[in-house]
């Protein structure tokens, strides 16, 4: 048939379903293999981690794309393997480096359990990443998603790699109304895939899901149907829920936190310090500051903001306004207004006294900061 683009034609499954919605789950994505193998064979799209199937190149590239787009992983992903081409050279990486070369991708949480999980593929492993989803999955790090990714595309091991958007792909497909944001929707998913998908080709079935999630079942706006493999056992088109589903409990809104960034600086030094090892933005450097928001016109909260960063009234050169910034976490948002101090003395103790191109070139400031620090260094 003509608009069937030589997919193999099970679309008879179509006549089977005597009732809307009456195929059984497992039945309907079973159905899918074939047609999802043949599209994404001619829509994949050319990226630098699909150059071969090394598994670190896989699990640097996965890690990297969790909470960030592919375009933005790109310039990362590269300068990471140049950096660090193999499990051997990541275990052995200063923290501050890797911590620099992560600057921007946020949740350095990640970056940290990278160089963990690279010790211990050297010490356990002898430097490859074992071809075990069970082993994938206890490296630091290393979820389900990430474990199935991993196994399925290096090794070709038939696991599933469910992640947000093939949660929002499959609960369409299926008309699911389950809550995405449940641990129990994700399990469920993953229970039956792993019975279903493809098993000569379990990597290309995994990424072929992602390639959906990402070029046509998108996550703003409608979903580009008449472009889809799955679309002739959609339940979400055929009966026009698209934009119900999928299901999210609402989350509690974000806390939010006001502060106060001082930029102090004497010439060409600025002052910075190390966040302490645990918590937000944990052992990463920043500009002093205080955690309320004032306005350094006013003579009371200069002297709250000058004694909190212990700088004396005397050595005060000038004081100018950096305007206000915000910057979004996942539980938190920082509500910042900043002021650049230029002080006639040197950088105070506690600081860290830093050429101000350091703060490019060698101290990882995260990019919480990004508007005081570009507003600046462009100075
Ligand atoms: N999103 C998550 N994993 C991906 C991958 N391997 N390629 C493209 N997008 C992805
Ligand atoms: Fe998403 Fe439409 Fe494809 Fe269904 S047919 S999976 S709603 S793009």
């Amino acid at each position: 048939m003509s608009d069937n683009r030589g997919y193999p034609d099970y679309r008879f499954l179509r006549t089977l379903e005597r009732e809307p919605g009456s195929l059984p789950d497992e039945e309907r994505l079973r159905a899918i293999n074939g047609p999802l193998l043949t599209w994404y064979s001619e829509h994949a799209r050319d990226l630098p981690w699909r150059k071969d199937r090394q598994a670190y190149h896989i699990w640097i590239s996965e890690i990297m794309l969790q909470q960030t787009r592919v375009e933005a992983v790109k310039p990362y992903y590269r300068r990471f393997m140049e950096a660090f081409p193999d499990a051997a050279a990541l275990a052995a990486a200063e923290d501050e480096t890797l911590l620099k070369l992560w600057e921007g991708l946020g949740y350095y949480s990640r970056a940290r359990n990278l160089k963990k999980a690279a010790v211990e593929i050297c010490e356990k492993y002898g430097g490859e990443l074992p071809a075990s989803w069970k082993e994938l999955l206890a490296l630091p790090g290393i979820g389900s998603y990430t474990a199935g990714a991993i196994a399925s595309i290096a090794f070709g091991i038939p696991a599933p790699a469910v992640d947000g958007n093939v949660l929002r792909v499959l609960s369409r497909f299926l008309g699911s109304r389950r809550d995405v944001s449940q641990a129990s929707t994700k399990k469920y998913f993953e229970e039956i895939l792993t019975k279903t998908m493809d098993r000569d080709e379990p990597g290309l079935f995994n990424q072929g899901l992602f390639e959906v999630g990402a070029l046509v079942c998108v996550p703003k706006g409608a979903p580009r149907c008449a472009d889809c493999p799955l679309s002739w056992l959609c339940r979400a088109r055929m009966e026009g829920l698209w934009e119900e589903i999928p299901v999210k409990a609402s989350k509690k809104p974000r806390r939010v936190e006001e502060r106060t960034i001082l930029v102090i600086t004497n010439g060409s030094q600025v002052a910075i310090r190390k966040r302490p090892d645990k918590g937000l933005l944990a052992s990463l450097y920043e500009f002093p500051g205080v955690e309320e928001r004032l306005a350094l016109e006013n003579e009371k909260d200069w002297k709250k903001a000058a004694s909190a960063v212990g700088v004396a009234e005397s050595d005060v050169e000038s004081v100018k306004s950096l305007g206000e910034a915000k910057h979004i976490f996942s539980h938190v948002e920082w509500h910042m207004t900043g002021y650049h101090i230029s002080i006639k003395c040197p950088i105070p103790q506690p600081y860290v006294s830093a050429d101000i191109r350091e703060l490019e070139t060698r101290y990882p400031v995260p990019s919480a900061f990004e508007a005081y620090r570009k507003a600046f260094s462009e100075k």
